[in-house]
This record gives C-alpha cells, sequence and structure tokens, in this order.
C-alpha cells in the first residue's frame, strides 16, 4: 500500500476544493497539544468524525483507506468549510508513527473489521504491538473506545487488552459518546449485540 498519508483540512485557506488526488503535506500539530483530540480509526463513511467534530473545542483525526469513505468526508470538509477534521488515507498501523506523542485525550475504533476466518486474523490490527505504540501518542488521561458486534472478535480484542494491560477489564454497561454509526444500524437489524471495550492506557 502506498502510505504516504493524505492529509486534510481547511487549515489554511484553499483556492479549490479539495481532492482524494491531493497530497498535503503533514501539519505542524505542535499547536494542536492542548487541544480536546480524538482519533478515530477506521471511520467508514465518517458518520462518528462529523459528529464529533461539531463538538466545541474538539480536533478530530481520522485513519481510513477505504476510499468512498474518504470522499464522503473530504466532501463534507469542503462542503461546509470544515477546520476541525484532519484525515490520513491508509493503514492506521503504518500512519500511527506520524502523530506527536502525548497527543491524543481519546482513541475511537467503531467497528473495525473483524476478519473472522483464522487465516486472516493476522489482518486485525489491535494487537499488544500496536498497543505498545499507540500508548506512546495517548495523553496521562486518555480513553480508548473499542466496539463490534462481531463475538469472536471482541472477546479476542478483550483478551489482548487485558493481557497488554495486565488487568481484568469487563465489558462497558454503556455506549458513552458513541453515536450510532450505519454500521451499527445495520448490525442491531441483524439482531447483533453490541460490545464496548472503554478502557485508559
Ligand atoms: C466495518 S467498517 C466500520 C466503519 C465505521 N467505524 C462505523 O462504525 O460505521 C470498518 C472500517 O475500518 C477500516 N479499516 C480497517 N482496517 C484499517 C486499518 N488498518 N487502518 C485504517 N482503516 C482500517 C475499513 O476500511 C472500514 O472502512
Amino acid at each position: 500500500m502506498n502510505n504516504k498519508p493524505i492529509f486534510f483540512s481547511n487549515h489554511r485557506k484553499r483556492k479549490r476544493n479539495l481532492k482524494l488526488k491531493d497530497i498535503i503535506d503533514q501539519p505542524d500539530l505542535s499547536n494542536n497539544m492542548n487541544n480536546h483530540n480524538i482519533l478515530d480509526i477506521g471511520f467508514g463513511n465518517g458518520d462518528s468524525l462529523i459528529k464529533a467534530s461539531k463538538r466545541e473545542n474538539q480536533k478530530i483525526y481520522g485513519i481510513e483507506s477505504y476510499e468512498i469513505g474518504l470522499n464522503k468526508v473530504i466532501s463534507h470538509i469542503n462542503k461546509v468549510k470544515e477546520k476541525n477534521i484532519y484525515i490520513y488515507k491508509g493503514d492506521a498501523v503504518e500512519i500511527i508513527d506520524i502523530f506527536p506523542d502525548k497527543f491524543f485525550d481519546c482513541v475511537n475504533v467503531f467497528f473495525p473489521d473483524p476478519w473472522p476466518k483464522r487465516r486472516h486474523h493476522k489482518r486485525r490490527f489491535i494487537s499488544k504491538y500496536f498497543l505498545s505504540r499507540l500508548k506512546n501518542k495517548v495523553k496521562k488521561t486518555n480513553k480508548v473506545h473499542i466496539t463490534s458486534d462481531h463475538i469472536n472478535f471482541i472477546f479476542d480484542t478483550k483478551r489482548i487488552v487485558n493481557e497488554y494491560l495486565k488487568k481484568n477489564l469487563h465489558f462497558s454497561n454503556h455506549r458513552s459518546d458513541r453515536p450510532i454509526t450505519k454500521y451499527e444500524k445495520k448490525a442491531l437489524s441483524k439482531g447483533h449485540i453490541i460490545f464496548d471495550i472503554i478502557f485508559n492506557l
């Protein structure tokens, strides 16, 4: 995969609308250190990202590889001249190190692809290695929120998180401020149960 990140935001004046083919240099994020910074990994169509950007004083950073989803968010950025959304095209595992250390207040991973077949489990990106790299990127008070409707995936993820944290976390009995995404509606219509894991790294 071409892992050169494509960064989008309206942080500077643009003569024309953004396009997916634009590659814009990573901005200097040092001025954003004191903002409430939220990372949304695998934002899909951008439902959660766009909703969160409407809250005051929050900056949202999204990583996604799915072009249709990226284009939806780019259209939103262009349409409302959104200044709080920063998006990166590519694989979260490759992109995470781009961000400054101690940067994020909150990391959301809503309905990541469960890769149900055993031979594809290696494509799941929540691993102890990924968590250890993510830990460098979050502030001391941080919240990591992982959600899935896939039982095998979420139990496996809970085990990985517990082993990493050396704790015995349980599923959360609330959804926190997680908005309802298109994917969640689909899962609920199939009668699936939604599981949330919320923890501090
Ligand atoms: C099932 S969709 C869920 C989308 C959205 N979070 C929601 O709740 O509607 C999972 C998304 O994660 C993205 N994704 C999977 N692995 C990824 C990775 N390693 N880096 C970035 N995005 C990833 C996929 O492209 C897909 O759009």
